[in-house]
């Protein structure tokens, strides 16, 4: 090894990754080298500390570097969970519905029940594992869905608008991107991101960092009843990266390193143009594969083992599962590009006759550079939450932004070996596949109906001036304006991030309150309400949302919970119990309102599409003067309008203001008259003082 080292030594950052790989390889790890790279292994020692093998440090590595392990999210306590079940579920329910639940609930859970037998075996769990939920809700969540990732599953982040001059200013632009997202792989190979630290409520607790280094380094491998999330493993010698470039439907392999030299901005620039050279090349144009991808997940994972029959498609699978992300080079889609039309061809790249077979969905990271400027990322979800992909994409946009001057000029001169395109041996049952994946992908375009809303109103500072929590104020928003929509409350599932713990993924603060209803009927219904009697509802309905998200957001909310309970009974072989059969359960997690807060620094949005086939997704991006929201819902559902629920949404966002400001000037309008009360008696006092 030593001599291996000396080799490597000209190449500082092989060798930091020779060493990490090589520390995670051994069982027990006896560091004694007086090394200058020590501090770049910092992290990855930390890791190796978390897992328990011993390390014995030299002087460069201080104790100062062992940071605490994160603690583990805790069990709820089960009388706690049924009890707030019950609650959350009550306005939701029709009584009859409601007193079978509250039976079946009180049977789960009395002493000596079958709920304290799976609660006792999930605490063991608990302590037995770094996170007792990760995997349950992983496969509940993510693996077990069979639906087709666009649209359903993957969420999007939409850039600002490029206003591309010319052909070769996308080209710049992705030479650009990819440049930032090899500077942000070497961050993420040397461990050293610097540490999350939670905002907002609860402020300042350190957050698990583990999903940003998934972010290039999975596969979502799809399985015939339960897809996988492959992570790479690391090898002790790994080996050159490599991006897939998707232009005209065709992949393309772009090495990232060629002789030992990672390509610069201009080297990409000229591999690119390459590739957009080759992909024109229609005597080699081959089908559009990368539908497959975006079948139902049973589907795609039949035709996947019907392609690796072929030694030719396996090696191509195998380019792609290994590569660092997906660069599309899309199209230009067509005149209008609204930030509603552009969140759409983020969602489904617009079928096949736009960009829809230029992707491959099991990706984590697709970027999309599109000839028109329409750009953005498209995320498969089960590998890290929205806030992990907006910091990474935020790292990169942060780098183009502002610094034209930055961007490549001149393709580069030296002679680089030119990039592969993918092979692929497709018969005509792989033919016939594809043209089925792609009239069902035509339909979902044609199906989802999106409405992106920038509200200009006002933002979080207004809120803030309230004294209330923006997002606690946003969900009571969404609550009023739905229920203005469609007349009454539904499951709402609003994520809170859990990466306070080891980890952490999230878990749902269920905003259809009984509080936010009482306000909501108030607002709607009770014509003769006062706005006082009003402002106590809506700050009731506030405080009800800030006391769940603090709940949810420390391990306490019942979700993960009941999931936990549900999956050990299932794993014991207790058959399907009545607390999970009960349809209040079923109810419970049918989330007609899908939300999520996403918020940016940097101008740009999330999407995602409605997580039930009668419902809304309903992503919200919190600025200081401005709050965008993104709603979806389907075309073919007879109950939804994403339009009319952006009006209703609008509406009750202004009603609110309108109630506050009205509150606010009533009571200064009292204070003066108080203040004018008293004058009298000062000016009383005055005399009575001066009185001989
Ligand atoms: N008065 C004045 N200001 C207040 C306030 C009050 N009563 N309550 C909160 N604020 C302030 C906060 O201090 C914070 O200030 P900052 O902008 O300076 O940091 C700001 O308002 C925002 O706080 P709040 O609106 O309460 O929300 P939050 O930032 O705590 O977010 C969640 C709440 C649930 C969204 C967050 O905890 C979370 O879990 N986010 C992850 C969501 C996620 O995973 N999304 C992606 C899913 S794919």
């Amino acid at each position: 090894n030593v001599v291996f080292l000396q080799k490597l030594r000209n190449d500082r950052n092989l060798e930091i990754k020779y060493l990490r790989n090589l520390i995670d390889s051994l069982n027990i790890c006896l560091i004694a080298l007086r090394n200058p790279c020590m501090g770049r292994l910092t992290s990855c020692l930390v890791k190796n500390l978390e897992k328990g093998k011993l390390v014995m440090r030299t002087e460069s590595f201080s104790s100062r570097h062992v940071l605490q392990a994160l603690p583990k999210l805790p069990v709820p306590n089960l009388k706690d969970t049924l009890d707030r079940y019950l609650s959350c579920m009550k306005h939701l329910l029709t009584e009859e519905q409601f007193n079978k639940t509250q039976n079946i609930v009180t049977q789960f859970g009395a002493p000596g029940g079958v709920g304290e037998l799976l609660q006792s075996k999930l605490t063991d769990r608990s302590e037995n594992m770094a996170n007792w939920v990760y995997d349950y809700w992983l496969n509940d969540m993510y693996l077990n869905n069979r639906l087709a990732l666009p649209v359903n599953s993957s969420p999007a982040m939409v850039f600002p608008q490029q206003n591309f001059k010319a052909p070769i200013d996308s080209l710049r632009f992705a030479a650009h991107l990819i440049s930032g997202v090899l500077e942000y792989k070497t961050h993420l190979d040397d461990r050293n991101l610097p540490a999350d630290y939670a905002r907002g409520q609860l402020a300042g607790t350190r957050l698990c960092m583990e999903q940003y280094y998934r972010l290039f380094t999975s596969y979502r491998l799809p399985g015939p009843e339960r897809d996988t999330l492959v992570a790479q493993e690391s090898s002790v010698m790994p080996e050159p990266e490599h991006i897939i470039v998707a232009c005209k439907n065709q992949f393309f392999v772009l090495d990232v390193m060629i002789n030992f030299r990672q390509l610069n901005q201009r080297d990409l620039l000229t591999q690119l143009e390459k590739i957009v050279k080759m992909a024109d090349n229609e005597e080699e144009q081959l089908p559009p594969i990368g539908l497959l991808t975006s079948d139902g997940r049973t589907e795609w994972a039949e035709s996947r083992s019907v392609l690796m029959r072929e030694s030719t498609n396996r090696d191509s699978l195998d380019m792609i599962e290994r590569c660092l992300c997906l660069v599309c080079l899309d199209d230009a889609s067509g005149p209008e590009l609204s930030d509603t039309t552009r969140a759409m061809l983020m969602l489904h790249g617009g079928g096949l006759t736009k960009n829809g077979g230029n992707r491959w969905y099991d990706k984590p990271m697709q970027f999309i550079v599109g000839a028109d400027g329409c750009c953005g990322v498209v995320c498969e979800h089960s590998a890290f939450e929205g806030i992990v992909l907006v910091q990474c994409t935020e790292y990169l946009l942060k780098c183009m932004i502002g610094s034209p001057s930055k961007l490549v000029r001149a393709a580069s001169v030296s002679e680089l070996p030119a990039p592969r395109r993918l092979r692929w041996k497709c018969t005509p049952e792989i033919h016939k596949l594809i043209t089925s994946a792609a009239d069902k992908l035509q339909r979902m375009v044609k199906n989802l109906d999106m409405n992106v809303h920038k509200f200009h109103d006002y933002g979080k500072e207004f809120i803030k001036k309230q004294k209330m929590s923006p997002d606690a104020y946003i969900q009571v928003a969404l609550q009023l304006g739905f229920y203005r929509c469609h007349g009454r409350p539904v499951s709402t599932y609003e994520s809170a991030s859990l990466r306070r713990f080891q980890q952490g993924r999230v878990d749902n603060i269920r905003s259809a309150t009984p509080e936010a209803f009482a306000f909501v009927k108030a607002m709607t219904e009770g014509k003769n309400s006062t706005s006082v009697e009003k402002m106590e509802l809506l700050k009731g309905a506030i405080t009800a949302q800030t006391s769940y998200t603090r709940l949810a957001i420390t391990g306490m909310a019942i979700d993960n919970h009941l999931l936990g309970l549900r999956e050990l009974a299932h794993e014991m072989k207790m058959g399907k119990l009545e607390m999970f059969k009960d349809e209040a359960y079923l109810i419970s997690n049918q989330f007609i309102l899908s939300t999520s807060q996403v918020p940016t620094t940097v101008e740009m949005f999330c999407c995602y599409g409605p997580v039930v086939p009668n419902g809304y997704g309903a992503c919200y991006n919190p600025q200081s003067d401005h709050i965008i929201f993104s709603v979806s819902s389907f075309h073919n559902s007879q109950q939804t309008c994403s339009a009319e629920f952006v009006k209703c949404l609008v509406q009750g966002l202004r009603d609110i203001r309108d109630l506050c400001n009205k509150c606010n000037a009533d009571c200064a309008a009292t204070e003066e008259r108080k203040g004018q009360t008293q004058e009298p008696k000062k000016e009383v006092r005055l005399l009575l003082a001066n009185r001989p």
